[in-house]
């Protein structure tokens, strides 16, 4: 039988079959602070943590120093003894813009190549089965694609062959139902909404919804979502 990854939260583990099926592609979908980064680490370190998995989180935005503060101040800047791997590749992106803009404007190709080498490489030393890409965006614009359809079609068939479980973290914009730019939202395995609700003029709420999993009988209901000492809860929503 396929294993599970359990999303850790309470509430909503339990309406998903216990959770994300393995080799999944998960976009994680949400306009901008609405917990998507804390979110993915969240769910790579409980499953670091309690399932003894090995996980790597790739930043290719938020540089790590920003992103541990965050992370410390929740109580989850823990590896796991070594399981979970962040690594920055924010720096590295500044250096490649920059060598983008002498030499690969012409080809237009910059170093995807590279990037997914580097991957293959680590998985490899590494054996991880968890892997979080943060941001998609980030990845698109980092890499010069010229085709972005077309050249994000073959990334994700690449990713299905890394055969490891990935959450993609997207950016959606307030006033659009879609989840990622190009098409993707069809290509995903599955897709999870993080959104902020404007529940009156004076109240507003941190919801999460699991739009799409394939392979799985999940509600697609919305749920409040919170983050207490004890992790990330889903509750039912009170109107
Ligand atoms: N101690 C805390 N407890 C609960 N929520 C917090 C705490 N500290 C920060 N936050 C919330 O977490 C949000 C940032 O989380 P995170 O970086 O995971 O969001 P994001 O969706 O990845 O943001 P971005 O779009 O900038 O990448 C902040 O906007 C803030 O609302
Ligand atoms: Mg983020």
């Amino acid at each position: 039988m396929n294993r599970t990854y359990k999303l850790n939260i309470n509430g909503l583990d339990d309406k998903m079959e216990g959770g994300i099926p393995e080799k999944h592609i998960v976009l994680l979908a949400g306009t901008p602070g609405t917990m998507k980064s804390t979110l993915a680490y969240y769910f790579l370190l409980a499953n670091a943590r309690e399932e003894e998995v090995k996980a790597l989180y790739l930043t290719l935005e938020q540089d790590r120093d920003n992103f541990m503060y965050h992370l410390k101040k929740l109580g989850l800047d823990d590896t796991a003894e070594g399981r979970m791997n962040l690594y920055d590749l924010s720096t590295t992106r500044e250096e490649w813009m920059k060598f983008s803009q002498g030499a690969a404007d012409e080809s237009g190709t910059m170093d995807l190549e590279t990037f997914k080498r580097q991957l293959e490489t680590l998985k490899t030393a590494m054996g991880f089965d968890l892997l979080v890409i943060d941001s998609l965006p980030v990845v698109e614009l980092m890499f010069k694609m010229k085709d972005p359809r077309e050249d994000l079609f073959h990334f994700f068939k690449w990713l299905k062959q890394l055969g490891v479980t990935t959450f993609l973290i997207t950016e959606m914009t307030q006033d659009s139902p879609k989840f990622s730019k190009h098409d993707i939202d069809f290509l995903a395995d599955g897709i999870i909404k993080l959104s902020v609700v404007q529940m009156s003029p004076t109240k507003s709420q941190r919801q999460i919804q699991v739009v799409k999993m394939r392979g799985v009988h999940h509600t697609t209901d919305p749920f409040e979502f919170r983050y207490t000492p004890d992790g990330f809860e889903a509750l039912k929503i009170i109107i």
